[in-house]
């Protein structure tokens, strides 16, 4: 049993008269110890997906399908059990979230609060060495914990937010575009923090980036969503460099190598905008935007079918094979 399971979930968003299908079916599973990284650009519905572990959806949006975390599902939990997840099995590094920290408050007394709240039997001592410890494992000294938001960059603040996530020791982190605000060198070593705990802790982490070339590094598994949908999923280092999907491989070639295969389908980039999810074209959401459109492309909808260890959703790499 894996420890988180997206089962066919679809979440809808009904505001206003208008119905926008965020997300449309998506199956993926994550394991302990396993890092899966999810691409795709802005609008594609990653955080939407995701919001759905820790039931943070918003009221305007149903959710259906199933969400399930050491196989219970958490759609249909009580709050109870909820609250209890979490935290404590499961946490979030919110998009852009190293902004929301309290400007006023101490660091170590805003990791601290979760701990202190989320278990009982720990103590202002123990909850501060536990803090201490937390800092150390983002390589970031203990003494930080003295200081306010304002006196950290933008990295370590980023770190302080994984402290947080890691602060009750959940066995799931969704990490939401993390490093995005970063400079590559910070990136990376926030990318080698996260890492080092999904082995060392055996964690299992899911990883969202619009950067496909970073999630191949750091992560074992990518899936790539378009429009609502997983429309490739496989191998981080296969997916990058062996991209089977149109869309795939133009997200794949906007980080191109000289003699590259990736190069067949964008090297200047993809024509036309991501489509609105309230009024998507009919057949595959991509085929207006698709170099390798067939006719057939505008009136069906691919399904993801899975080849080995790979899944795609195109109808052209089904005509034709794997490539
Ligand atoms: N509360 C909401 N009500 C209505 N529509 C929403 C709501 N939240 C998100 N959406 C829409 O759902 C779609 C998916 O949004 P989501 O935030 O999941 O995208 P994302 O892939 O995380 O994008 P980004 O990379 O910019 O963070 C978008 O079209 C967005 O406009
Ligand atoms: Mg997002």
């Amino acid at each position: 049993m894996a420890l988180l399971e997206f089962d066919d979930v679809h979440v809808t968003y009904r505001s206003g008269g208008v119905v926008v299908p965020a997300v449309r079916g998506v199956t993926l599973a994550v394991d302990a110890g396993e890092s899966v990284g999810i691409a795709g650009e802005s609008g594609c519905g990653k955080t939407t997906l995701t919001s759905t572990v820790l039931r943070l959806q918003p009221k305007t949006a149903a959710v259906t399908g199933a969400v399930r975390v050491d196989g219970e599902d958490v759609l249909g939990m009580s709050w109870g059990k909820v609250r209890a997840l979490r935290w404590g099995t499961a946490s979030v590094v919110f998009q852009g979230a190293m902004h929301a920290l309290n400007p006023v408050q101490r660091i170590g007394t805003q990791i601290a609060e979760p701990i202190l709240l989320h278990d009982s039997a720990v103590g202002e001592a123990e909850a501060k060495r536990r803090v201490g410890e937390l800092l150390e494992m983002v390589g970031l000294p203990a003494r930080r914990a003295q200081n306010y938001p304002h006196q950290l960059s933008g990295g370590q603040k980023q770190r302080v937010m994984i402290a947080m996530a890691l602060a009750c020791r959940p066995r799931l982190v969704v990490a939401d575009e993390p490093t995005t605000a970063l400079d590559v060198m910070v990136q990376a070593q926030v990318l080698d923090v996260l890492s080092g705990l999904v082995r060392e802790l055996g964690l299992g982490l899911i990883f969202i980036s619009h950067d496909l070339s970073v999630l191949s590094t750091s992560c074992d598994r990518i899936a790539v969503m378009y429009a609502g949908r997983i429309v490739e999923e496989g191998p981080a280092g296969e997916v990058f460099d062996h991209p089977q999907h149109p869309y795939a491989g133009a997200l794949a070639g906007a980080f191109p190598r000289i003699g590259d295969t990736r190069f067949r389908y964008a090297p200047a980039g993809l024509p036309g905008d991501p489509p609105f999810p309230g009024d998507l074209p009919g057949g595959c959401a991509f085929h207006p935007r698709c170099p390798v459109a067939m006719a057939e492309c505008a009136t069906h909808e691919p399904p993801l079918l899975a080849v080995g260890d790979r899944r795609t959703a195109c109808l052209r790499v089904s005509a034709e094979g794997v490539r």
